[in-house]
């Protein structure tokens, strides 16, 4: 008999709610989405928000996703004629608040788009539509009626350049598109359950917001001169109303954390060129891993005084190549070249523009300078996948590891004292992780590994906030231990502690098979367990890993397991 496939159906829906006076949300509910930009996994699907604002003139802020199109239009037409609504803020220019500008602008020709300067020059290119515009920046306002006057603030690189947030004096809501926003799906409008979500909250900052932390504080800052926001009606998950200050509070603990570091790196880019955006972001974020502070900056809109001091403070740079000959950002290359200096490391890809200048010339200028390289160039001969960017994640990993290796290197000596003696007596085994998701392989040599459950079987593993594998090792991942084998251990050790360089194939020359659940099994290890991540703790500079076991096996049943022997306890 053939088994007839089945096809699952996405679940999309919508919910509405007056959320304040004259002030109604359409959310639109993702219930399945498991993927998200840039390697981002989803364990509890997300939402897009959308809000209506009703002043004696009406404003829409935001819209949807395009796969909710009639779902979301028909709800529309259901609270208001989109004909009458006289402004449309866009927030941020990304498809999944912006899909259905167009539409919106079909539906209500008279509108005005309110936005950032960078936002309307995307939106031109995306809707390939004349609209009325207003470019909108920190401290300009727009009176609805009604005591509705918006308040707009820039808030560039949380996480694109374009975005802007709104303040509404009437309701004090806050308007933040992706900021403050998680991806978390559930019929609450409200955040009234907070321990449900903080996992999400945190690894939404994490991915999104961590790697522009710098931007983050000086966001918040221009927030501070806000009257006291009440609520936070942000683009993805539930709106914050409960735990406003708290949330708030969150994401400057641990901005001023991430960038309180003495060392940083500028990340200079072309935020409407290729896929600069992109791969930028995924460069800063391997940086970000390591506890390397990071700044981006937009070399096309910057001015070129805020460029100098960037760079002459930094500790880094890395630039996508820009487009060749163009005029505007010449001069921001200039000043770069003129103000970096030969103690610090650099940093190139391709952005894939199809006119990117060449990307030996620029970086030769830069070495002739005296600067270090801190990965080797990419160079993206193709539309940018998920490989791609774990190349570009790796790569900012190693630039980051490169700058904070002397540092760490000082602070073992410093630390080799009596306790770390004690603290050495810890042993562990000694085990290979291997993971593959798509494309994408990662293997970890591992050694803080215990077991933590009978029923499921599971088991703890300490993985290290700044290595690659880590990204394949989200809530719901699989991977497969490789338990090594006393006596029989030195090779695959040998090899796995080598310094690959970024999306180099780590199983070169290995024998593997694939297991059941997709990663590599490493023939020569005394065994190996397939598991699949159940929950992971934050504990300062790791990630403990809890996993269930799904399946395993002994290669040798008289084998006995490597054990890894220490000197010291402050590293491994
Ligand atoms: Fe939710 Fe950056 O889009």
């Amino acid at each position: 008999m053939v088994a007839t496939p089945i096809k699952i159906e996405k679940r999309l829906t919508i919910s509405t709610a007056e959320i304040a006076t004259n002030t109604t949300t359409i959310r639109s509910l993702d219930w399945d989405r498991d993927r998200f930009d840039i390697e981002f996994g989803l364990q509890n699907g997300t939402t897009y928000n959308s809000y209506i604002i009703q002043g004696e003139k009406l404003a829409l802020v935001d819209t949807s996703h395009e796969k909710f199109r009639q779902l979301y239009l028909d709800t529309l037409k259901g609270l208001i004629n989109p004909a009458d609504i006289a402004y449309l803020v866009v927030s941020h220019t990304e498809p999944d608040h912006s899909g259905l500008v167009k539409d919106i602008l079909q539906l209500a020709p008279h509108a005005t788009v309110l936005a950032s300067k960078v936002a309307i020059q995307f939106l031109e290119n995306l809707i390939h539509l004349p609209f009325n515009r207003q470019i909108v920046k920190t401290g300009d306002k727009i009176d609805l009626g009604n005591g509705h006057v918006l308040e707009f603030l820039n808030a560039p690189n949380l996480h694109w350049p374009d975005t802007i947030l709104t303040f509404d004096h009437a309701t004090q809501i806050i308007y933040t598109c992706d900021v403050f926003g998680m991806h978390y799906c559930s019929d609450s409008n409200f955040d009234d359950n907070l321990k449900a979500i903080e996992p999400d909250y945190r690894f939404y900052y994490e991915c999104l917001m961590g790697p522009n932390s710098r931007s983050v504080l000086a966001a918040l800052k221009r927030m501070d001169a806000l009257p006291e926001v009440k609520m936070v009606a942000n683009g993805h998950g539930p709106i914050l109303l409960h735990n406003v200050n708290e949330l708030i509070s969150r994401y400057r603990q641990w901005s001023e954390e991430q960038s309180k570091g003495e060392q940083n790196v500028v990340v200079a880019y072309v935020s409407d060129y290729g896929w600069c955006d992109r791969l930028s972001q995924s460069v800063a974020k391997g940086i970000t891993k390591t506890g390397v502070a990071v700044e981006m900056v937009d070399i096309k809109s910057a001015d070129t005084q805020e460029v100098r001091e960037l760079v002459q403070h930094s500790t880094g740079i890395v630039m996508g190549m820009p487009p060749l000959s163009n005029q505007e950002i010449s001069a921001n290359i200039s000043t770069i070249l003129a103000s970096v200096n030969e103690k610090q490391f650099v940093g190139m890809y391709e952005s894939y523009g199809g006119d990117d200048e060449p990307i030996d010339t620029l970086l030769t200028k830069f070495l002739e300078l005296g600067l270090t390289k801190g990965f080797p160039p990419i160079k993206v001969k193709d539309t940018p996948n998920e490989t791609t960017y774990q190349l570009c994640e790796e790569a900012g990993v190693d630039l980051g590891q490169l700058i904070t290796q002397s540092q760490k290197v000082k602070k073992r000596k410093s630390l080799d004292s009596e306790l770390d003696k004690a603290i050495g007596r810890i042993s562990g085994g000694l085990y290979i992780i291997t993971a593959q998701k798509g494309d994408i392989k990662g293997a970890m040599l591992a050694s803080w590994v215990a077991q933590a459950s009978f029923d499921p079987p599971g088991f703890t593993v300490a993985v290290a906030k700044d290595r690659a594998i880590e990204s394949l090792m989200q809530v719901n991942d699989s991977f497969v231990l490789n338990i090594l084998e006393e006596n029989n251990y030195q090779p695959l050790m040998k090899h796995f502690l080598k310094r690959f360089p970024p999306g180099a194939d780590r199983f070169a020359g290995i024998d593997i098979q694939t297991a059941n659940n997709g990663s590599p099994i490493l023939t020569e290890s005394l065994a190996y367990l397939e598991c699949e991540v159940v929950s992971r703790m934050e504990c300062s500079d790791h990630w403990i890993v809890y996993s269930r076991i799904t399946n395993g096996r002994v290669a040798n049943p008289d084998g006995l397991t490597a054990v890894h022997h220490r000197k010291v306890g402050n590293y491994y």
